[in-house]
């Protein structure tokens, strides 16, 4: 058989369009290895089913305040693209005794990952610059049709990743997951990854310089080695529809030199066998039914064994499977309307200080909502771990997920957009599978300005387009009718593009005191659900006094006992994530002996004790939870003559 014959037949088209991606693939890789510049585009999803080695543990670190490391007394960057085995600090040991190296990682102090460096270490509670980590790993022989990456749960700000020497690329966004491929750089022995972290704030940064919550820097994630056959499964997704048909929709994105392969999803429970080839580049589209499953819901959190294969590569995952949609006002879960009985939370520990890192920490910071009768909480203000949603779905916990787009970033700066983008893209992308997430969120309390609207329609828009089957937020801001500042009105552009309403208010708090409560009107003219995104006010635990005394916690209490009615007004209220679960560390509250660098608008203290308002949202909630009293009929209570 000749080439030139091969071109007219099918099998000869398809073996040349193997062999050019083939070349293609390599080129890129080639490429891609060369320079090295940015983390992967598309990382590989499920981290925890492809790890084969965990890179956590003690990391020698380099404090480095001036980022001696990075650029040179002329502040010219000592891995600029031109040369990618550039950086200094790159865990060179001197080739002699008069060679001069003035670092030494061996001995160098050492701090935990995952971890941030503030609560590690005091002389790094206030720290915002740069810290190198480096870690010495072995690697068994890995076979030649495996790949391998190294993957981050994040990295608080800005990270610069080299290898053995040579620069892998940077992350820039301090709470989403990135992998670089590291395919054929790795040594059996003693592998030298060093990582630059520098977590300054940036006016173009996203978020912005200015944040009530504290900059914790560091690998605040899991780190750890991956490994997947050379053509591997990269991505999927399985969305169960709405509607009464019950079809599941969903994709497997393979990636790797032979991807038109057959793709099978399994669901053994359901006896759902599905296969279907998946097209040149690599992608599966499917769809069936669901016959006899569970939803999942809060109240009955059905996870399913899915597997997921392709010649070579299998992916075990567990999916709740629920339908979320809004209808007028109504937010509508598998169908049925909801109310959203929530709590707001930072991914922080009070008790231990620092990042919530751990599996343990997300049940216990869940656990917490539980307890208090919640269904639903608000992970504020940017992408928690992994280990949240996953453990959510799990407890039976709805979540609304946020991007830090907080407060006023530059609304007009391109790569001010693509790095808000960029972020948003990674959670998507790491959580679309998580059935406890049913709400996206794109920003909060930023001003209103056509460029800032422009801005976060955009992100709305791209939000749809990674994933049109949830719904879409944004925390938004209220203002009083200059006429009577007992109107409060929600009017926003970008309500309508939101599926929600959303909104934070202080009424009581940071406008006038409890009892005006009772005199607010709303002004919400949308007809479309309402959640308050938070409300709230400090109390420092344990400190008491009259109800009109701030910070103790009978004011806190009043506060709720005020604003819980003020908020029933609302016809459109369909849920609230109250400001917050537990008090949380911010360099902004500096009130001695009260704040001392927590914002003390927790209904638990730092110390994990309930204050007195905990007990009135959980009574609140436990009335909103009760079944609604069947209304006994006319003819039952003996109204009408009966038939
Ligand atoms: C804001 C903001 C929070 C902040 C809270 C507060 O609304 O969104 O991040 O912590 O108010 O002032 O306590």
């Amino acid at each position: 058989m000749t080439l030139r014959s091969s071109f007219d037949s099918r099998a000869g088209r398809d073996c040349l369009h193997a062999l050019m991606k083939h070349l293609l693939f390599g080129v890129i890789f080639a490429l891609v290895s060369c320079t090295g510049l940015a983390a992967m585009e598309a990382p590989l999803m499920n981290v925890a089913a492809r790890q084969v080695l965990s890179l956590n543990g003690r990391w020698n670190v380099i404090v480095d305040p001036y980022d001696n490391g990075f650029v040179n007394y002329r502040l010219d960057r000592y891995d600029a693209e031109t040369q990618p085995t550039g950086g200094y600090f790159l865990d060179r040991k001197p080739s002699s005794p008069s060679d001069l190296v003035e670092y030494d990682f061996e001995h160098s102090p050492v701090l935990n990952v995952p971890g941030d460096w503030n609560s590690q270490d005091e002389k790094l509670f206030y720290y915002e610059s740069t810290v190198w980590y480096r870690r010495k790993f072995d690697v068994s022989p890995r076979s030649a049709a495996t790949r391998q990456f190294i993957s981050f749960g994040a990295a608080n700000y800005e990270a610069d990743v080299y290898l053995n020497g040579r620069k892998l690329g940077r992350h820039t966004g301090g709470f989403t997951p990135f992998q670089f491929e590291v395919t054929g750089k790795l040594h059996a022995t003693g592998n030298s990854l060093v990582v630059r972290v520098n977590n300054q704030r940036r006016a173009d940064g996203v978020p912005t310089v200015n944040t009530d919550w504290w900059n914790y820097g560091g690998l605040t994630r899991d780190v750890a080695l991956l490994e997947a056959p050379v053509t591997c499964i990269r991505d999927y997704a399985l969305r169960l529809q709405p509607g009464p048909e019950r079809r599941v929709r969903g994709y497997v994105q393979l990636d790797g030199p032979d991807s038109a392969r057959i793709v099978k999803v399994e669901i053994p429970a359901l006896q759902v066998t599905v296969e279907t080839a998946a097209n040149p580049s690599g992608r599966a589209e499917f769809e069936f039914a669901l016959n006899g499953a569970e939803l999942w819901s809060p109240e009955h959190p059905r996870l399913y064994d899915v597997a997921i294969s392709s010649a070579g590569d299998h992916i075990a995952e567990k999916i709740g499977f629920r339908t979320i949609e809004t209808k007028g006002t109504d937010i509508l879960l598998n169908g049925k309307p909801v109310f959203l009985r929530g709590i707001s939370l930072h991914e922080e520990n009070p008790l231990r200080g620092g990042r919530a890192t751990t599996p343990e920490d997300a049940r216990q910071l869940l656990g917490w909502a539980r307890e208090l009768g919640c269904n639903y909480v608000r992970l504020a203000h940017y992408p928690h771990n992994e280990y949240m949603a996953r453990i959510a779905d799990e407890l039976g916990l709805l979540i609304w997920a946020e991007v830090p787009v907080y407060w006023t970033i530059h609304w007009d700066d391109p790569g001010t957009y693509t790095n808000a983008e960029n972020q948003l893209t990674e959670l998507i992308t790491r959580d679309r599978n998580r059935a406890s997430i049913i709400i996206w969120s794109m920003a909060n309390e930023t001003p209103i300005s056509p460029a800032r609207t422009a801005f976060l329609t955009k992100l709305v828009a791209h939000a749809r387009s990674l994933d049109p089957s949830r719904l879409i937020s944004a925390a938004m801001e209220v203002h009083a009718d200059p006429a009577d500042a007992n109107i409060k009105i929600v009017e926003d552009p970008l309500a309508e593009v939101t599926d929600v309403v959303s909104f934070n208010q202080y009424v009581g708090w940071y406008v006038g005191l409890p009892d005006d409560c009772a005199k607010v009107r709303w002004v919400v003219p949308y007809k479309k659900p309402v959640l308050i995104s938070e409300f709230g006010g400090d109390a420092l635990q344990g400190l008491h006094g009259d109800r009109l005394t701030r910070f103790t916690e009978e004011f806190q209490a009043d506060l709720y006992r005020k604003t819980l009615p003020m908020l029933e007004k609302i016809p459109q209220l369909r849920g609230m994530t109250p400001w917050i679960l537990c008090d949380f560390r911010s360099p902004r509250r500096v009130l001695p002996a009260i704040q001392d660098g927590w914002n003390r608008k927790g209904l638990i203290g730092e110390n994990g004790t309930r204050k007195q308002a905990f007990y009135i949202l959980q009574e609140f909630y436990a009335r909103k939870a009760a079944p609604s009293p069947r209304v006994a009929k006319p003819v039952e209570l003996g109204l009408v003559p009966r038939p």
